[in-house]
């Protein structure tokens, strides 16, 4: 496994060179939810100040499922994709109906939850041992397994991967270390391997296919 012992060399790079972000500062299942919704699609910076807002506005579940339609959409402009702001919506008027729940299978019975949001609020809020699959992690994987499946088969490859990778002492740390890894060292383009902690163990990287993987799908 990737992760013997501690975490392995990815919790180590993590811990060393992790960025600050201000919802790593909490544990707030609903603050968590906010982030992982506003980072589908958008930029870490551009994020930022829009969560700030937002968790300023609607401090907790309760009050934004209290609020109306418009004031939630006024306050997501310029993020773009609405929509995510309405199902955010209709998800919190869900759990303050029904309850918060603590684990990815039970994140996703609330509407507009799928599994890369729930793995994601149940490994970081509740310490539940879930996968999380993005396309950072897609990426991640193709690579260090040098996995040349594309679309669908790849996705379907990375959570099986994800579920049996998963360092289950620190499952929302160990998910958010491969995305960040995907997002900063294992870019699309120009990836730094040399400060990769999988360097050594990566088969793109062994059989000079780092630019050609994951396959792009043909259009
Ligand atoms: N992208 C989306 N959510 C993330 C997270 N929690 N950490 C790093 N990258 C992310």
């Amino acid at each position: 496994a990737l992760h013997q012992p501690n975490g392995g060399p990815l919790l180590k790079w993590y811990d060393q060179n992790r960025r600050d972000l201000p919802w790593r500062r909490t544990s707030d299942p609903y603050a968590v939810w906010v982030s992982e919704v506003m980072l589908q699609q958008t930029q870490v910076a551009t994020v930022i100040p829009y969560w700030e807002r937002w968790l300023a506005r609607f401090p907790t579940i309760q009050a934004l499922a209290e609020s109306d339609e418009q004031e939630a959409l006024s306050l997501w402009q310029g993020l773009g994709y609405y929509r995510r702001c309405r199902l955010l919506l209709a998800g919190a008027r869900w759990v303050a109906e029904h309850g918060t729940p603590t684990t990815a299978t039970g994140w996703l019975e609330v509407p507009g939850v799928g599994p890369y949001t729930a793995g994601a609020i149940a490994s970081i809020a509740h310490g539940d041992p879930a996968p999380v699959v993005d396309g950072n992690v897609e990426r991640v994987y193709a690579r260090l397994a040098g996995d040349a499946s594309a679309g669908p088969s790849l996705h379907k490859a990375a959570w099986t991967w994800a579920r049996r990778e998963l360092y289950r002492p620190r499952p929302g740390d160990w998910n958010q270390a491969l995305m960040e890894l995907g997002a900063t060292v294992c870019k699309p383009v120009k990836p730094d391997c040399t400060v990769c902690p999988f360097e050594g163990r990566c088969v793109a990287r062994q059989t000079w296919r780092v630019d050609e993987l994951p396959t792009k799908e043909a259009q």
